[in-house]
């Protein structure tokens, strides 16, 4: 047996996502990449904002000591300083560089925080429609992850979750502005669901922690906000990167923060500071850490995104499509049109339009437009989008 059959088995398993990725290389190839309209991965092509580039060059160019050297596990400490003070008035309570650990963007941020928390066979719960990489990060250390359905507008349904919480529940994952759909939890979905957990963990004798991913709270439309979590829930971890936020995902550059009141914090921070050195990506990347860490208060223009959805919904509204106008993110995620869930996602592949189907995030009957994209990419698709709205609807 040459490999793990575990990983068998998740490698040759349906991404809905990679398969895409893969019929669209395969079209580029034929037609040439100008002419293939793909909005099936969450990959920012905008520029970072020039702060960003100006600090690098900035800091390459000083003589600080130890500039590429090793640095404490958690991070370079006036980093986590600076992070700190942001977290904490975003958050609305008292924060220190020891309660921020510097990750390898949100993805290795996750795996440091179920690492240090799972027991064999814990669970580990999310609302659908949800980012399906949970699933593999959970499965790394021995936990379960399990999917809650979500409401038709995209809403934690706090009764369902209520039922699907058992004493085997080692934390819940949200992520709002939520990929796919756009959703921002109201402050009153996040006010039940911390009231929720109060009570279950009270029930089973053990804290359920909250884990927040929040890599798109910076791309947020029409003066929307995104609810504070700290402040609501005693035991809850955000973990976030720059990815979206200052458009650079291939960096690798995210954080931990964990709340002052959560259980067992000393143990719970000794534990992940750990897993951030052992779990094989060793520490973030220094020079990207004294990067971000000068540049709390920068993010790309979120109106840039705005006007693309704004593009993308005017379009695709007239033809006939129907969908919730996404409150964040760069994802819009229509309901699928004519008789099943593939048949949209192969009439648009047919006319080089690549998204991805919703069973891709545990959510079928939509699927996922990114669109991280040209303006010009958006507008030059919409015939696409109009002959396969109408094949569809004929079928
Ligand atoms: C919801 C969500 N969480 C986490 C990540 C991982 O982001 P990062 O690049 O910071 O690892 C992504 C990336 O697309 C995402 O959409």
């Amino acid at each position: 047996m040459p490999i793990s059959e575990n990983i068998k088995q998740a490698a040759t398993g349906a991404s809905f996502i990679r398969k895409m990725f893969e019929k669209g290389a395969i079209l580029k190839k034929e037609f040439g990449a100008e002419n293939v309209f793909d909005f099936s991965l969450g990959n920012p092509d905008m520029k970072p904002p020039k702060e960003f580039e100006e600090k690098l060059i900035e800091i390459i160019k000083s003589e600080m000591p130890g500039k590429y050297s090793y640095m404490p596990n958690a991070g370079h400490l006036y980093v986590r300083e600076n992070i700190a003070k942001k977290v904490a008035s975003e958050q609305n309570v008292d924060l220190t560089a020891n309660n921020i650990i510097m990750t390898c963007g949100a993805g290795g941020g996750m795996n440091v925080i179920l690492k240090t928390i799972l027991n064999p066979g814990q669970k580990v719960l999310a609302s659908t429609p949800c980012f399906m990489e949970y699933k593999f990060y959970a499965g790394n250390h021995g936990g379960i992850f399990e999917t809650v359905a979500g409401t038709e507008d995209f809403d934690i349904d706090i009764e369902a979750m209520e039922k699907k919480i058992c004493k085997d529940t080692a934390a819940i994952i949200i992520n709002s502005p939520n990929n796919p759909s756009g959703k921002v939890y109201s402050q009153e979905t996040i006010n039940k669901l911390a009231a929720l957990l109060y009570k279950k963990s009270e029930e089973f004798g053990r804290e359920i922690y909250l884990i927040s991913d929040e890599p798109y709270t910076k791309i947020i439309f029409d003066n929307n906000k995104v609810a504070s979590i700290f402040d609501k829930y005693k035991h809850s971890i955000i973990v976030t990167s720059y990815s979206k936020e200052l458009s650079i995902p291939g960096e690798r550059i995210g954080y931990i923060a964990v709340n002052n009141g959560a259980a067992d914090l000393q143990e719970l921070l000794a534990g992940m500071i750990l897993c951030n050195r052992i779990l094989g990506f060793v520490n973030a990347p220094g020079l990207m850490q004294r990067a971000v860490g000068e540049l709390t208060d920068i993010t790309i223009d979120p109106m840039v995104y705005q006007k693309k959805r704004d593009i993308l919904c005017d379009g695709l509204r007239k033809i006939g499509y129907e969908f919730i106008p996404p409150q964040g993110t760069f994802y819009l995620f229509p309901k699928c049109p004519g008789k099943d869930d593939m048949a949209i996602v192969d009439a648009l592949l047919e006319e080089k339009i690549l998204v991805v189907p919703g069973s891709g995030f545990s959510f079928p009957g939509h699927f996922r437009i990114s669109f991280c994209v040209e303006d010009s990419t958006i507008e030059r698709a919409m015939a696409g989008f109009e002959k396969a709205f109408k094949k569809v609807m004929e079928e």
